[in-house]
């Protein structure tokens, strides 16, 4: 897939020298990229870059086991090493400040800083402490996501998800977290992708912990959800300066036809990626459409859940990737119609940017109380290769600029986003792929660890610098 894919956009991409999107930062005089108070920054995760899977106290997590399971992961890859940045973050930190960005998306790995009796583990502590200090003394604005998929094993060992009391382990990890940390974290995330985390982690088994059974998903999305309900007021009460939000997922789902049955389909397909989250988050109840799709999964809810699940959001964090094409299955359903002809990544994922910009206006209407957004994940895989020391990675710089001028219409249209954050930072373990993929607008050579940074992030940097100089 990964080899048709760039085929694809091979063929119909003009060089980067007469590209006129070559240079996605020259964004035109009256675009909100040029605010200064627009925030652009990168974003990482623990497990997809850390490495270090044993040192100080590190507990495993639920990726050190799925990812050793023969099968599970491509290539056998682990995060084991991954980009050591356990051992490199003072350089990595450098080389984001380098590079100009303004803010830093990372994440805890919830089994390096507690154990299964609620134990705080002082080393693990003090290597974010360091960190975050380093990025306050910087000047970067910091956005800390507790979890972003690496659940202890041990709490796996209970139910993990499925598990109501895991809810409430998360609630004292953000506790712990929140109280050690004060005052160096400017944006708390409480969950990343609770989508993929309930769906592909207990729905389709294609992630961690690898379990698939539709009732599962839903259940474990439910106590995701309360998980992250739990844990805002605590956070509240601990870090009363910094906001307080959690990181969604969204997919845009077009009609493969104008029939009342594909349309649908196109409906139903967003109900399962974006209202199965953002309506408990922003309405208090799911979607019941939902259960028209997956009949018998409700999940059990206990009386004041969703006023738990509802708890007022400072920000929402959006990731967005592709759109996909769906008809009806001739059921309940839909299905994928892959499109023909259209531009896509290393992943397969077709690059839509329009369909950042519709779903975003969708939400306003959608949603009265839709808080500040910011896109805490942006970006795409290709191939990229070192060639005499450099990164071409055209496909990228022309995905970005286009991204960025669908979220500046948004903005236009009334939508409140305040800030946006390349995914990623560096090349790293996506998850199921392994280090085939590369997201990075820095790219890592995993066998010496060299960092190069890609022609995207040069002139990302280029644009903040022309920006931070303007008066
Ligand atoms: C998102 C994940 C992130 C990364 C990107 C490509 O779903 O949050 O960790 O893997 O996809």
């Amino acid at each position: 897939m990964a080899n048709d894919a760039s085929a694809v956009f091979d063929a119909r991409s003009p060089a980067v020298s007469d590209n006129p999107l070559a240079d996605p930062f020259s964004p035109p005089a009256d675009s909100a990229l040029w605010r200064k108070n627009f925030l652009l920054g990168a974003a990482t995760a623990s497990y997809q870059i850390e490495g270090a899977v044993n040192e100080d106290g590190r507990l495993p997590s639920i990726w050190d086991t799925f990812s050793a399971t023969p099968g599970k992961v491509l290539a056998g890859d682990t995060g084991a090493v991954a980009c050591d940045h356990y051992h490199r973050w003072e350089a990595d930190i450098d080389m984001l400040v380098s590079l100009g960005l303004e803010g830093y998306r990372l994440s805890i790995a919830w089994p390096r800083v507690m154990d299964a009796a609620g134990v705080p583990n002082r080393k693990g502590l003090d290597f974010y402490k360091r960190l975050l200090n380093r990025l306050k003394e910087k000047g970067v604005t910091t956005f800390v996501t507790l979890y972003h998929w690496d659940l202890p094993q041990h709490l796996e060992d209970r139910g993990g998800w499925l598990n109501r009391d895991t809810a409430y382990r998360f609630a004292d990890y953000a506790d712990l977290m929140s109280r050690e940390l004060a005052g160096t974290v400017d944006a708390w995330a409480t969950l990343n992708e609770p989508w993929c985390s309930a769906y592909l982690g207990y729905g389709n088994g294609h992630h961690a912990p690898g379990l698939a059974d539709g009732r599962f998903a839903t259940q474990a999305m439910h106590h995701l959800l309360l998980a992250h309900g739990l844990a805002i007021p605590v956070l509240r009460a601990n870090d009363p300066a910094s906001q307080k939000g959690i990181v969604a997922n969204i997919g845009r789902g077009t009609a493969n036809s104008d029939s009342a049955a594909d349309q649908r389909a196109a409906h139903l397909f967003e109900v399962q990626h974006n209202a199965w989250i953002l309506d408990p988050l922003l309405k208090g109840a799911y979607p019941q459409d939902l259960f028209e799709l997956w009949p018998g999964t409700e999940p059990l809810v206990l009386d004041g859940d969703m006023q738990t699940i509802a708890a007022p959001l400072d920000f929402l964090g959006i990731n967005y990737y592709f759109r996909t094409n769906v008809a009806s299955d001739g059921g309940h359903g839909f299905r994928e119609v892959p499109l023909e002809g259209v531009e896509r990544t290393q992943m397969g994922w077709e690059v839509h940017p329009d369909g950042l910009r519709d779903l975003l206006t969708g939400f306003r209407r959608t949603y009265h109380n839709l808080p500040p957004i910011y896109i805490t994940e942006n970006g795409m895989a290709s191939d990229d290769k070192v060639i005499d020391g450099h990164v071409d990675d055209t496909q990228r710089i022309s995905f970005l600029k286009r991204h960025l001028a669908a979220v500046d219409q948004a903005i236009k249209a009334g939508v409140d986003v305040r800030g946006y954050f390349l995914w990623s930072l560096m090349d790293n373990f996506e998850w199921a792929f392994g280090y085939e993929r590369r997201f990075g607008v820095v790219h890592v050579d995993y066998s010496t660890q060299k960092r190069t940074v890609k022609r995207s992030a040069e002139l990302v940097a280029k644009f903040l610098k022309e920006r931070g100089a303007r008066v």
